[in-house]
């Protein structure tokens, strides 16, 4: 689905982005796993057991760093990724009334900003290479259906949608698809560190049953970056086991 295709993904060291890069490189994209966490980026690659695939450092609120790895994947590839996917994330709850002002800009700045800095910069070097490309930013249910103790969050995730949509428009003429996956709850490093006791109030709540796993939305992000989604831009597809319906 994948076969010549380059991907760079962010957060790729993890969870949700470490599924992506699992499940395009077994789709045939050449991979580019990218994270904070330089030595999880690089166990990514590690497991994708082809040289051709790499891990690199990333801090997605950094302009300089997102050029740098931008630039490093043409140079190293001859040309820019043609797959995008913005799968770095964190959260940091508190409820509203005891929420700082630092913690609810410091979710806004990797969520929002870094998804804002890595598709601006990602998509000017394909247009620049004159090359079709497709972005697939990983939102949130939690941006449309609302949470307690995640304002900063939620309100992120909700930007991350609606940026989509923006770009998408944008950047249709130029050969670009965006499109935004909003997970529900999926069992990864983020979710395992919610408290026992919230995960036994939300998972009766999931239609399916339990919580989903990170592949089941690597799959979908794979399908969304390939030319099957050719007809699709500025989606937003839930994959919640029916959390929220
Ligand atoms: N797990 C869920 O239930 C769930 C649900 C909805 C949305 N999401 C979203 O999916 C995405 C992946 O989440 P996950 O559950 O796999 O979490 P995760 O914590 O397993 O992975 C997130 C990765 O992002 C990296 N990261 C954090 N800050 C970064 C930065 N500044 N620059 C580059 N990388 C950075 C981390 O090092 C980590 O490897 C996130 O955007 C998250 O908000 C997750």
């Amino acid at each position: 689905m994948l076969s010549g295709r380059l991907a760079l993904v962010t957060g790729g060291g993890s969870g949700i982005g470490r599924a992506v890069c699992q499940v395009m490189a077994r789709e045939g994209a050449r991979v580019v796993a990218a994270d904070l966490n330089e030595a999880s980026a690089k166990e990514t690659a590690a497991l994708l057991a082809s040289a051709e695939h790499v891990g690199v450092p990333l801090d997605v609120t950094s302009e300089e760093s997102v050029a740098a790895v931008v630039r490093g994947v043409r140079d190293r590839y001859g040309a820019p990724a043609d797959c995008v996917v913005n799968s770095a994330g964190i959260n940091d709850d508190s409820f509203l009334v005891n929420m700082i002002a630092a913690q609810f800009m410091k979710v806004l700045d990797v969520n929002l900003k870094g998804t804002f800095l890595v598709t601006k910069l990602s998509t000017n070097a394909m247009i620049d290479a004159k090359i079709d490309g497709s972005v697939v930013n990983i939102a949130s249910i939690v941006g449309k259906v609302s949470s307690i103790g995640t304002c900063n969050y939620s309100a992120s995730k909700a930007g991350v949608e609606a940026f989509t949509r923006t770009a998408a428009k944008e950047l249709g003429r130029k050969g670009i698809r965006c499109n935004a996956i909003l997970p529900g709850f999926i069992d990864t490093p983020m979710v395992a560190a919610m408290p026992e006791k919230v995960m036994k109030l939300l998972v009766p709540l999931i239609v399916l049953g339990r919580p989903g796993r990170p592949e089941e939305v690597a799959e979908l992000a794979a399908f969304l970056a390939s030319d099957r989604a050719s007809y699709m831009t500025g989606a937003s597809v839930e994959v919640t086991g029916g959390y929220g319906i």
